[in-house]
């Protein structure tokens, strides 16, 4: 294992972009073109880039402004949300008219109690009333007033997915949902007005490529269910999820519901990698092909919790057949950069960047390379409180101090 400076910290600020909406774990921007620059040092020709768990677009956005073409996958919809806003090209004064006109109707808009009182009972749980009419009254101007296929709708839906928790009763910060009891929810309207100056500020401060014009794909669903059946990517930037890292679900109820993307949030599970759904049903002889050292992993976990055990011997399954799925998508000597971070469970060990690289070597990766780097946002906050909030303080529950990039070529 190495340890090389440069995947350490960025050399500058971050493209405004990359910071219009909350999204959990997401990567920093420079890690993406640390990347584009190691793969092109040793020989790879990058035209098309790809994020097979694109998240909220980081390799996306650096993709096109790097002028590569791009595909992703997410199984949440609020991530692919994000993605494209942030990859769509929009004209200011265009912008500028639409939201105007979203305010107007704001004001013009009446709600009544039935309508509020016949929103999905999680909303009702997580959000005052007043803001229920507020929402209700921003979403359907914004709703009614642009059409399904603009990007422009896109735009506004996903300011109005970033103002959901600052306006609800949702404790701030925490990974964990709960309710504040002592929360003042922020008012609808200047939390959208805010939010869309941010965005409109990043949008402007993205300039697009003059000379080539980047095809962005960007697909809503589950990769291991993908069927790619040619390589048609240079060069893979991704992060998958950690071992009972986030639940996305949780974290994304509110803007899963609010924007009608599933009834019951909880849904979004079934096909997250590392997710818990369904790890009873693995059965023996599939536990049975994990590699050695995944295995023994399983097995000091089965002495603690055995579901546990199971779920992790499950994240490692999918692991592997990610690492097979991105071989297939990857040109031959196209590279694949992982960022992955090691967790633990009641003191075991939980060695994901070690099992990705062997899984790596298993399914047709050459000049594998694991190397450490340190985290450089959440170096800051590297522990978490008693309720899962961010926390500098030393002595807590420590998160993530480094993690690795594993790097590997196809053979
Ligand atoms: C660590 S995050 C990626 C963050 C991303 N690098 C960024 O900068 O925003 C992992 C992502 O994998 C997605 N994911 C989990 N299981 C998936 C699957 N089976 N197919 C596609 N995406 C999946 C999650 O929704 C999550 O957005």
């Amino acid at each position: 294992m190495s340890n090389n400076e440069r995947w350490d910290f960025a050399k500058g600020p971050e493209p405004l972009i990359h910071r219009i909406h909350n999204y959990p774990a997401r990567f920093p921007a420079f890690i993406v073109t640390e990347a584009l620059s190691y793969a092109e040092e040793k020989g790879v020709k990058v035209k098309t880039m790809a994020d097979v768990f694109c998240g909220c677009g980081t390799t996306a956005v650096e993709a096109k402004r790097n002028n590569k073409d791009f595909w992703g996958w997410d199984v949440n919809p609020v991530a692919t949300l994000i993605t494209r806003t942030k990859c769509g090209s929009y004209n200011d004064e265009k912008l500028e008219k639409h939201f105007e006109k979203i305010k107007d109707d704001f004001s013009r808009i009446r709600i009544s109690k039935k309508e509020i009182e016949g929103v999905h009972a999680r909303i009702r749980y997580w959000f005052h009333d007043e803001k229920i009419r507020d929402l209700l009254k921003l979403r359907s101007a914004i709703c009614e007033g642009i059409s399904a296929p603009s990007p422009y709708r896109k735009f506004f839906l996903c300011a109005f997915s970033n103002i959901l928790k600052p306006t609800s009763r949702w404790l701030t910060k925490s990974i964990k949902p709960q309710i504040d009891p002592n929360k003042r929810p922020f008012d609808v309207i200047d939390s959208f007005e805010h939010q869309f100056n941010q965005m409109r500020k990043a949008t402007k401060n993205n300039p697009v490529a003059h000379n080539y014009n980047p095809v962005i794909r960007v697909c809503n669903g589950n990769f291991l269910a993908t069927r790619p059946t040619d390589p048609f990517v240079d060069l893979i930037i991704t992060s998958p999820p950690y071992v009972s890292s986030y639940d996305y679900a949780d974290l994304h109820q509110l803007s899963l519901l609010w924007l009608g993307f599933l009834q019951d949030y909880r849904e979004l599970r079934k096909d997250m990698i590392g997710n818990r759904y369904g790890v009873n049903t693995v059965e023996n002889s599939v536990m049975s092909k994990l590699p050695k050292a995944a295995k023994g992993i399983r097995d000091s976990l089965m002495e603690k919790d055995q579901h546990k055990a199971n779920a992790v011997a499950k994240y490692f399954l999918d692991i592997e057949k990610s690492m097979m799925k991105c071989a297939s998508l990857l040109h031959r000597n196209g590279m694949a950069v992982f960022v992955i971070g090691n967790t633990e469970y009641k003191g075991v060990e939980i060695d994901n960047a070690g099992h990705l690289e062997s899984c790596m070597r298993s399914t047709g990766f050459k000049h594998i390379e694991k190397i450490s780097r340190k985290m450089s946002l959440k170096t800051l906050t590297p522990y978490r409180d008693s309720i899962g909030r961010f926390t500098k303080q030393t002595g807590q529950k420590e998160v993530y101090a480094k993690e690795f990039i594993v790097v590997g070529q196809k053979r």
